[in-house]
C-alpha cells in the first residue's frame, strides 16, 4: 500500500487530482466513483479542470434503496451535483435503488462492471471500515448485493438527512470482489473519526470484520490520509 500523508483534505484532493491526471493520460477509460463527503474536494477539482470525460465511463459504488435519482439524498443526485452536471461522461452507471426486482438489478450491475473493467476505483471509508456499503462481515467474494445498513452507518449518515428516521436502512452496493477487480484503487480518508478504521485497514489482520483490510491483498492501492486520520498508524 502506498500511503500519502497530507496536511488536510484540500492537499489530499490535490494529490488525488494528480493521480487522476496520470491515469487518464495513461489511457484509463473507466472510473469507479464514490460518494460521501471525503471525495467532494476532488470532484470540485475535476469539475474545474480541463479534463475531458466525454469518452469515459463511470461506475459508482452504491445507492440507497428506495430513493430515485431525483431525490436529493440519492447518490445519483449527489454525483450529478458534484461531478456529472459539470463533466458529463459517455455513460455514468449508479446502481438502481428503485428497481422492483433488486436481485435482477444487482445482476445487471455485475454485468455492467464485467463489460467495463474499472481502471481506477475511488473509495471513502466508513468509521467501521466499510467500503461502498460493504459492512463488516461482508464476504470478500461478494459481488453487487443488497445490504442492511448497520446502526453505526445510519448514525453517521443521519447528518445528511432532516431526521434519522429519514435515513434509508438498506442499500445496493458493489461487492468487495468487484472493488478488488479494479486495476488501481485510491482510498481517501480525513478526520479523527476515521483513525481507527485506517489503522485497522493498514496494519490490522486482513479480516472480513474490517472490509477495507482486504485492500492489503491488492497490488496497486494508494491511501491518502490527513494527519487526524493517520494518527493511529
Ligand atoms: C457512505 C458511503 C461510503 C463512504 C462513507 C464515508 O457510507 N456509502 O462510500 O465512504 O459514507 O463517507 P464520508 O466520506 O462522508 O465520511
Amino acid at each position: 500500500m502506498n500511503i500519502i500523508k497530507v496536511k488536510n483534505a484540500d492537499e489530499g484532493a490535490q494529490k488525488a487530482f494528480e493521480i487522476y491526471q496520470n491515469v487518464i493520460k495513461s489511457g484509463a477509460k473507466v472510473l469507479g466513483l464514490a460518494t460521501g463527503s471525503s471525495p467532494i474536494a476532488l470532484y470540485d477539482r475535476l469539475s474545474a479542470s480541463d479534463l475531458d470525460f466525454s469518452n469515459m465511463t463511470s461506475v459508482n459504488l452504491d445507492e440507497y434503496l428506495g430513493l430515485d435519482g431525483d431525490n436529493d439524498q440519492s447518490y445519483r443526485y449527489f454525483m450529478n451535483q458534484h461531478l456529472f452536471n459539470q463533466k458529463p461522461f459517455k455513460h455514468s452507471y449508479v446502481p438502481d435503488g428503485k428497481s422492483d426486482d433488486h436481485e435482477a438489478a444487482a445482476k445487471a450491475y455485475d454485468q455492467i462492471i464485467a463489460e467495463n473493467p474499472i481502471d481506477l476505483q475511488l473509495l471513502g471509508i466508513g468509521r467501521n471500515g466499510h467500503i461502498g456499503f460493504n459492512e463488516p462481515g461482508t464476504s470478500f467474494d461478494s459481488t453487487t448485493h443488497i445490504v442492511d445498513l448497520t446502526q453505526s452507518t445510519i448514525d453517521a449518515n443521519a447528518r445528511f438527512f432532516e431526521k434519522e428516521s429519514d435515513v434509508p436502512t438498506q442499500a445496493i452496493s458493489m461487492g468487495i470482489a468487484s472493488v478488488m477487480s479494479a486495476k488501481q484503487i485510491l482510498l481517501v480518508a480525513y478526520g479523527d473519526t476515521k483513525a481507527d478504521a485506517i489503522a485497522a485497514t493498514v496494519n490490522g489482520p486482513v479480516s472480513e470484520t474490517v472490509p477495507a483490510s482486504v485492500l492489503q491483498n491488492h497490488e496497486n492501492v494508494t491511501i491518502i490520509v490527513d494527519e487526524a486520520a493517520a494518527s493511529k498508524l
